[in-house]
Order: C-alpha cells, then sequence, then structure tokens
C-alpha cells in the first residue's frame, strides 16, 4: 500500500488521469490483448474523467482494447435515470471516449434475477482475465463501492441494502429527498476489488478524513471497509491535503 499525499482535488484529479494513462500505454493493449480497468462513479472521479477526456482528445489514450467493469448500480432506478450509475458514466465519460460499448459493463439493476445477474459480472471479470487497474471512491464511513460498514471483507459482487449513511450521503443527488435514494444496489464486494492487479483509491475532502484515518492507520476492520486495502500489495491511496487532517 501506498499514500500519495496531493493539493488538492484538481490535482488528485490530474494525477489519476495521468496514472491511467501511463498503465494502458504502458500495458500496449490490442485486439487480443484488452487492458482491464474497474471504475468508480460519485463526485470524486468526476475531475479524472474530464482529464481522461481529454487525454484521449489529444491523442495520449485509446480506450479502443481497454473493458471497463464499474462498481456498483442502484437497483430498480430505470437505466436512463439521470441518477442511474448507466447514465452516469455514458454521460460523463464513455460517450466521449473510442470504447465499444460492449466492453463497457455495467451491473443491470433492473434485472429480472439479481442474484443472477451479480454471478454473470463476476463470471465476464474472469473472462476478461482479472482488472488490471481498479479504480475507487471512499464514502465517509469508509465504504468502497457500496460495501457498507459491517460487509464482509471477502465479499463478491452481490446484492446490497444501503446503510441509512450513504442514503443520507446519496440523498443530494435525489433532490435532498432521503425516501427517493434505492434502497439497494447491487455492488462488488470487496474481494472482488481485492482480486484486481492494481488498485487505485481516490479520497479528497476533510469529510472523508476519519475514513482515510481508519483505512491507513488502524487494523483492518470489516466495519471500515476500505481498510482491507492495507493488505493488497499494490494499492494506492491518492488523497488531497483536506483528507489528511486526522492522520
Ligand atoms: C462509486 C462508489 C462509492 C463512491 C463513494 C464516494 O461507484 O462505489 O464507493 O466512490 O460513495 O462517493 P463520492 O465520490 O461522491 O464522495
Amino acid at each position: 500500500m501506498r499514500l500519495i499525499i496531493l493539493e488538492d482535488a484538481d490535482v488528485v484529479a490530474e494525477w489519476a488521469a495521468r496514472f491511467v494513462v501511463q498503465r494502458v500505454t504502458q500495458f500496449a493493449p490490442g485486439p487480443d490483448r484488452r487492458f482491464v480497468l474497474g471504475l468508480p462513479t460519485g463526485g470524486t472521479p468526476l475531475g479524472m474523467y474530464r482529464r481522461l477526456i481529454d487525454f484521449h482528445k489529444q491523442g495520449l489514450i485509446s480506450f479502443k482494447y481497454v473493458t471497463t467493469f464499474n462498481m456498483d448500480e442502484y437497483v430498480g432506478l430505470p437505466r436512463d435515470h439521470p441518477e442511474s450509475y448507466h447514465y452516469y458514466m455514458w454521460n460523463e465519460f464513455f460517450r466521449h471516449v473510442d470504447i465499444p460499448p460492449e466492453h463497457a459493463h455495467v451491473l443491470d439493476g433492473n434485472a429480472p434475477d439479481l442474484p443472477a445477474e451479480c454471478q454473470r459480472f463476476e463470471d465476464l471479470i474472469q473472462e476478461a482475465g482479472g482488472v488490471h487497474l481498479f479504480i475507487g471512491g471512499i464514502g465517509p464511513d469508509g465504504h468502497i463501492a457500496f460495501n457498507e460498514p459491517g460487509s464482509s471483507l471477502v465479499s463478491r459482487t452481490r446484492v446490497k441494502t444501503l446503510a441509512y449513511d450513504t442514503l443520507e450521503a446519496n440523498k443530494r443527488f435525489f433532490g435532498n429527498d432521503i425516501n427517493k435514494v434505492p434502497r439497494q444496489a447491487l455492488t462488488v464486494g470487496v474481494g472482488t476489488v481485492l482480486d484486481a492487479k492494481e488498485v487505485m483509491i481516490l479520497i479528497t475532502g476533510g469529510h472523508k478524513a476519519l475514513a482515510l484515518a481508519k483505512a491507513v492507520e488502524e487494523g483492518v476492520n470489516h466495519m471500515w471497509t476500505v481498510s482491507a486495502f492495507q493488505q493488497h500489495a499494490q494499492t494506492l491511496f491518492v488523497c488531497d491535503e483536506a483528507a489528511t487532517l486526522e492522520l
């Protein structure tokens, strides 16, 4: 595990985007050799996506031979709902780059059989040969993807009921009405992300300072699920100074 402390959220976004460019170009993907990237949604990675789009337009990176797997999706939200993670990913990233749609995987929160959908996703990751770089964000309660406090640290992709803190944190996207936030989500497990060859977790803002301290300075604890990544040799925590206030 490495901790990279940068000045502010903008510098974190730039650093993270350059890291992705470096990893993808170094791998030199091609038709028989795709780079597999795990991706988050949320406010934190938006700056990184914007820079990746710029870098793509400047010819610094192509996603033609990149396969992506998103961390999570709400259950029961229509795909074209502005708060669905499908909508977010297409709007904020995929439609601006050259990734073939069939290689951009987002869990289907409207699948008739949700556990089967979760298994399908795990199988697809296996078929792709595993994730080279999983990028994640965390909540103020230390959740990664929708692995809420108390989640198993060996969990796989599954249906998860969201914690009250997550509903509270996400209500800002639903007209500040907690009752409009879906109660369940499909999420990759902690174990799914731990299987990636490399993990980069982006953490910005003073409201995440306690979570970062729990993640890197205390023991591994399933009440702070991100702390599991202390034991992943190739994990980078990339944070801004505001997030380090409790270190
Ligand atoms: C996103 C995800 C979550 C978020 C976390 C932080 O796919 O799985 O772990 O990364 O809730 O969200 P923001 O970045 O909005 O603070």
